[in-house]
């Protein structure tokens, strides 16, 4: 299987944590084609931790379904999400038990990842937790990446370690998909930049089709509501978020009730020319234009020829962004302008030359397209 673009869809986690049914599954899987999500590039549906009975079968030693979560069983979940033209995800653990303390599948790897298989999915969210002391994690994600790909079915493999192992150097060689590459995100400012912050600049350079950094599911669109719902964002930091996943080229996976989306919430997860950045074929990490702290410009090489320039300003106050082309090898001499379309709103400025200021909201960010024109 090979994954060019990083994976897009919905996990249940962020909002629901244990509290899923098939109900709900199933209206998700509604309301990924009636808001409109399917449309923009939206794929998975994926059900997180807490989805199976507590012990395994006592005769076949599989996992099951729980049945008063899940009365019509896996495979008819899965049918119901492939019918409308979706995918289907499901979660386990390379422990044995998962984090929410529901059974793992360490020794069970090539049964489980049958299992699955005969479910109909078609992504599985591999986690670490209850780790016996002397299986190390590159092994025991070695084994599931063999298992799932001799399990007779194309199934995305979504790794998710926290990051922890320098996960990066080897996790690629372990047939991972997308690997997490931190912490689990809350839904508030401080916890996507600090992630951010953590990815940018050096981390994000390991991440390349087939294998992508995956910075968690978004928060965007939870308001402080929901299983990681803290003190919630603001819109503005909402674009904020979005724009700083799209530009790492990261996976983008809904994290909020895509049931009950705001008007602009919608209208921030299915930017088309936001997601355009995120799903670039190169899939180039960006680069840092300008430094002054709270306030930062990033730039990212785009298979087209062109650029993506995010102007970010965490401080408390509307501040001006800097961007000096000549990081972005636009020297004075080429004869080029730079001229940048902002993503959000449409407008687009007048072509500039060497270097240009843009004013950005406090807690929030300014994306642009640019092109270079003579
Ligand atoms: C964490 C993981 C979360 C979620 C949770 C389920 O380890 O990072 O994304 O899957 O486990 O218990």
């Amino acid at each position: 299987m090979y994954v060019k673009q990083p994976p897009m869809g919905w996990n249940t986690w962020n909002t629901f944590g244990p509290e899923i049914s098939d109900r709900m599954i199933r209206e998700s899987a509604d309301a990924m084609i009636d808001q409109g999500l399917r449309d923009a590039g939206y794929e998975y549906v994926v059900i997180d931790d807490c989805w199976s009975k507590r012990e395994r079968d006592p005769e076949t030693g599989k996992l099951v379904a729980d049945p008063e979560k899940f009365p019509n069983g896996m495979k008819s979940v899965a049918d119901y999400i492939h019918e409308k033209g979706l995918k289907f995800g499901m979660y386990s653990c390379c422990g044995v038990r998962t984090c929410a303390n529901y059974p793992g599948s360490f020794d069970h790897e090539f049964l489980d990842a049958e299992t699955f298989a005969e479910f109909g999915c078609d992504f599985l969210k591999y986690d670490n937790c209850f780790r016996p002391a002397s299986a190390n994690s590159p092994l025991l994600y070695q084994r599931m990446g063999t298992a799932l790909s001799m399990c007779g079915r194309d199934i995305l493999y979504s790794a998710c370690n926290w990051g922890s192992d320098d996960v990066w150097s080897w996790i690629r060689s372990a047939g991972a998909h997308m690997y997490r590459s931190t912490g689990d995100i809350l839904d508030n400012f401080k916890s996507f930049t600090d992630i951010a912050a953590s990815q940018y600049d050096k981390k994000l350079a390991a991440s390349a089709p087939n294998c992508f950094n995956d910075m968690d599911m978004l928060t965007v669109g939870m308001f402080g509501n929901g299983n990681v719902g803290t003190s919630g964002c603001t819109e503005e930091e909402y674009r904020t978020q979005f724009a700083l996943w799209c530009m790492a080229s990261t996976p983008l996976m809904l994290g909020c009730d895509i049931r009950k989306m705001t008007k602009e919430t919608k209208d921030i997860v299915t930017n088309r020319a936001l997601i355009e950045i995120n799903q670039d074929p190169d899939c180039r990490p960006p680069f840092l234009l300008n430094n002054q702290g709270e306030r930062k410009t990033y730039a990212k090489r785009l298979a087209n020829g062109d650029f993506a320039i995010l102007f970010l300003n965490f401080s408390d106050k509307e501040r001006n962004g800097y961007a000096y082309f000549e990081e972005m090898g636009v020297t004075a001499a080429s004869g080029y302008r730079v001229q940048m379309t902002d993503l959000f709103t449409g407008e687009e400025r007048e072509p500039a030359r060497e270097f240009t200021t843009v004013s950005v909201p406090e807690h929030g960010c300014r994306i642009y397209r640019a092109k270079l024109v003579r």
